[in-house]
């Protein structure tokens, strides 16, 4: 695993956009696997500088989100199609045709995920998927549970997800019980993943996921068994694990 302990949030976004625009440039139709949350917020904003500057097109670009709420229509505010479309999608050329996420409207989920797998494996398989943390470990939306789920499945939030959740929304009921996710298997196939995480909040999930035991109770731990993995944190995040700080 690569690992980057970086000064702070900006540093943070600012090397996981050097990532994607290497991606991007080395193969232009490029399978990405993006993620939502306030922490890729800072990397979007770069990519769409460097779009905006002619350094890097989104034309041949095929994205598949992570996730999605359960119930929350594309124009809800919240949805994280909506929060796609504003921190990335709009602002870049990509072709809507190649643009991915679950539907959370969806009237029959089984067949839902299993498109969406299917989708996943006619496009070849992720080339590069980013990745938030949840602070109990979670990557996309796959909980802490007693095993781990291989496809795209309908996960129940955790009590400490709905919590972190509820920031965003302006009472506790509105905040969607569940949710549409990838599952770890599909994270597992992506060719390279890179995972960013900013602040002491997440310190703790960082050190249980890369410096503990592999459980389905701390799902990004399974990331240690992948091939190329790069850790990228801002020195709070980093506080906990092994390491440099990086200039
Ligand atoms: C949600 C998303 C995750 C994300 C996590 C952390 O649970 N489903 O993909 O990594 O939030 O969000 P934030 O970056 O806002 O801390």
């Amino acid at each position: 695993m690569k690992k980057y302990i970086l000064k702070d949030y900006e540093e943070m976004s600012s090397k996981a956009a050097d990532i994607v625009t290497s991606q991007i440039k080395n193969n232009p139709n490029s399978v990405l696997g993006l993620a939502t949350g306030s922490t890729p917020e800072g990397m979007y904003k770069h990519l769409v500088q460097r779009h905006k500057d002619g350094e890097i097109s989104f034309k041949d670009i095929v994205t598949f989100n992570l996730d999605e709420y359960y119930g929350l229509s594309s124009d809800h505010p919240q949805s994280y199609r909506y929060f796609m479309e504003d921190h990335l999608l709009y602002h870049v050329d990509i072709d809507p045709d190649n643009v991915h996420i679950p539907d959370g409207l969806t009237k029959d989920i089984p067949e839902m995920c299993k498109n969406y797998d299917q989708l996943i494996e006619e496009a070849g398989q992720i080339d590069l998927q980013i990745l938030g943390i949840g602070i109990n470990g979670h990557i996309g939306f796959n909980e802490p549970g007693e095993k781990f789920v291989k496809g795209t499945h309908l996960v129940d939030l955790t009590d400490d997800t709905l919590d972190a959740n509820s920031r965003f929304f302006k009472s506790d009921e509105q905040v969607p019980a569940r949710a549409i996710t990838m599952g770890v298997g599909s994270i597992l196939n992506a060719k390279s993943i890179i995972l960013l995480a900013s602040g002491k909040n997440k310190a703790d999930a960082i050190k249980m996921a890369f410096e503990g035991p592999i459980t389905p109770q701390v799902p990004a731990s399974i990331l240690q068994l992948h091939p190329d993995v790069t850790l990228i944190v801002d020195e709070e995040a980093g506080s906990k694990i092994k390491g440099e700080k990086n200039e």
